[in-house]
């Protein structure tokens, strides 16, 4: 064995500083948490190239104090925890009293600061191998100065794997969001070569947090997204909770918050992936602003040294809270409150033929651009509005067999003709009237504010889709026999399946006997699908039970299968619909969970007030 050597300090510093110090980013990370666990209100961020030649920031916190100022930029130092108690529920940012250290040993470092107002403070920097610490008087208001020049410029195997300055600028601006997110009444500037890229106002009310969030994420996304909070005894879970039709073909809006410590956790992402699987087209990302806030002993901060990763001590708990109340939030969102923003609101008519052609959800996150967020009517008084129209005008007396092609002949206000609907200001429902159906796809209605376009398939399908999840919940999805029972031919696997899963089918409403090896016997189906084609129905569902093979499987897609089965019972395109038809529809929108998206995620309707008409008309100018 070869003869063991002591490091010198700045060596055991710089090793250190590998786990820590990845790029400019995590200095101003550091920089920034240290400042804010000072109590700063003010932070001024200067970056120059990309924050490799230079990170400077200012904050007007607590200071430090002449004799502590040597320590600061020490190893093992730190004034927020004493012993291993303290590790047990860390309140701030910080803990570990590395950072400055590791920081010191790959860059020049100095850190001047004063704990009060007399404007007299001191400076300290790191010196030589063994980074003996120099400190000499400098002026300073109260606060702290940390100036972080030439990052990496005595470890060149680092520094080369830094990038070109503005992608090593976007990491630190990322930084910076995240926490500008989390400190809604600190006040942020951040400064790139003398140029001003975010200056951000303390954010104390409702209306500022929402300038704040629209600034740093878009105010397209505000405008695009509910505020949630919901709290339970020891839990609070806060924010922004982008609607589904604002999904992104990345997961580059999603943050999430631990008592305001960004965090990248598998069981808040398996929560949050859950609560909006049902309304998400595959391959689409929710975005969202949330904060989760619990007694800091609820959570293990010290996992991984970058403090990016953290540990639920009741995860369970944790998780079934956050997918409780987000999925509620969703499910919560009528059309009333998912007001989508009029797609051509901000298209001239020159310019609307280009936009054909474009994926719907790219389609609207362009066009939604810079529209004022409109004032929603709460889903609540949606709801109780049609729950009393539905009091006055109970469902028809279902006939007990498939003779009727009516669409919706068991939904509430299929009957009225629309002239006997109220029609003063107060009572026009949020969907509106129907007026037209436009080439057998969308309905056209009239509602307060102008016009309302809705894709019927699309609407329709969702609304299948929650009864038949509903129905299925309460064991009663309700079937009705077929008048002349339908034979079909199939596989002898599949057949086999039929018998064997007849309890599963009967369940869903199906009632299927085995004729021969080869033929099956349909006998009654259920009654919310009583328009399906019987036979690709039945195919389709059968073919989905075989794919699973077993029932415990079953359960894991029944979400899927009964989605197929209510695409089977939706209206299809071009089918003509009477009035009283369209206006059952748009009501069955307003009460039903989640109807303001399709199955898979795209909008169901659109609307388009009168000031929106008379910009496409050029009206008024
Ligand atoms: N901006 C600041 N204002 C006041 N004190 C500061 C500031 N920055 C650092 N300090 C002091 O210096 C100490 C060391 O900072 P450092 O970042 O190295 O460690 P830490 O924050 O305690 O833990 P961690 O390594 O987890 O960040 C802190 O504990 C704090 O007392
Ligand atoms: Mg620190």
């Amino acid at each position: 064995m070869a003869k063991i050597n002591r490091l010198t300090p700045r060596l055991a510093n710089q090793i250190a500083a590998g786990e820590v110090v990845e790029r400019p980013a995590s200095v101003v990370k550091e920089l920034l948490e240290n400042s804010l666990d000072a109590g700063a209100t003010r932070l001024d961020i200067d970056v120059e190239d990309g924050g490799i030649k230079l990170i400077r920031i200012r904050d007007n916190g607590g200071g430090v104090e002449q004799d502590d100022l040597p320590l600061t930029i020490a190893r093992h130092a730190t004034s927020k925890i004493r012993d291993l108690d303290d590790l047990e529920g860390v309140a701030t940012l910080g803990f570990r009293g590395e950072a400055l250290a590791s920081i010191s040993s790959v860059s020049r470092l100095s850190l001047t600061s004063s704990p009060d107002g007399t404007g007299a403070g001191w400076k300290v920097q790191a010196e030589g191998r063994d980074m003996e610490s120099v400190i000499a008087p400098a002026a300073h208001s109260q606060g702290t100065t940390v100036e972080v020049r030439d990052l990496f410029f005595n470890t060149p195997a680092r520094r080369k794997f830094l990038r070109t300055d503005k992608t090593e600028f976007n990491h630190l601006e990322e930084v910076v969001k995240r926490l500008a997110l989390s400190h809604f009444t600190v006040g942020f500037t951040l400064r790139h070569n003398q140029r001003i890229v975010h200056a951000l106002k303390p954010a104390t009310d409702d209306a500022e947090q929402d300038r704040r969030v629209g600034s740093l994420c878009g105010s397209n996304f505000v405008a695009n997204a509910v505020r949630v909070d919901t709290q339970t005894p020891g839990l609070r879970l806060w924010g922004w909770l982008g609607l589904p039709t604002f999904s992104r073909s990345q997961a580059d809006l999603q943050y999430f918050f631990v008592n305001g410590r960004s965090v990248r956790d598998k069981v808040v992402n398996h929560a949050v992936r859950q609560a909006y699987q049902d309304v998400m087209y595959h391959g689409r990302h929710a975005a969202y602003v949330l904060f989760l806030e619990l007694d800091p002993k609820g959570v293990d901060v010290n996992v991984h040294p970058t403090k990016h990763e953290v540990r639920f001590r009741e995860s369970r708990q944790v998780h079934d809270f956050l997918f409780r109340t987000l999925h509620r939030a969703i499910a919560e969102l009528t059309p009333a409150d998912a007001q989508p923003q009029p797609a051509l609101a901000t298209l001239t008519a020159s310019s609307a033929p280009a936009v054909r052609g474009i994926e719907a959800g790219e389609f609207r996150e362009q066009t939604r651009l810079h529209l004022p967020p409109q004032a929603a009517t709460p889903a609540w008084q949606v709801r109780e509005t049609m729950q009393a129209y539905q009091r006055l005008h109970p469902e028809p007396v279902e006939s007990n067999a498939l003779t009727s092609s009516s669409l919706f002949g068991t939904q509430a206000g299929a009957a009225l003709a629309p002239q006997s609907l109220p029609e003063e200001d107060g009572d026009i429902p949020p969907l509106g009237f129907a007026l037209a159906q436009l080439h057998g796809i969308y309905i056209l209605a009239q509602n307060r504010d102008g016009l309302v376009l809705v894709d019927m398939h699309a609407a329709h399908e969702r609304i299948t889709y929650e009864r038949l999840k509903t129905s299925w919940d309460e064991e009663k999805i309700r079937s009705q026999p077929l008048l002349v029972p339908h034979s079909m031919a199939v596989s002898s696997r599949e057949a086999d399946f039929a018998e064997e899963q007849s309890d599963l089918f009967r369940r869903l409403g199906f009632e299927l006997e085995r004729m021969g090896p080869e033929t099956l016997l349909i006998r009654e189906l259920p009654i919310l699908l009583r328009n399906a084609n019987v036979e690709q129905l039945v195919r389709d569902v059968l073919s989905d039970v075989v794919a699973e093979g077993n029932s415990q499987r079953i359960d894991n897609v029944l979400n899927e299968l009964l989605a197929t089965m209510a695409c089977h019972g939706s209206v299809r395109a071009n089918r003509k619909l009477t009035l009283p038809e369209m206006n059952a529809l748009l009501r069955d929108m307003e009460i039903t969970e989640r109807s303001g998206q399709c199955n898979h995620g795209r909008p169901t309707w659109v609307p388009m007030s009168l000031t929106d008409l008379d910009k496409l008309f050029l009206r008024g100018r």
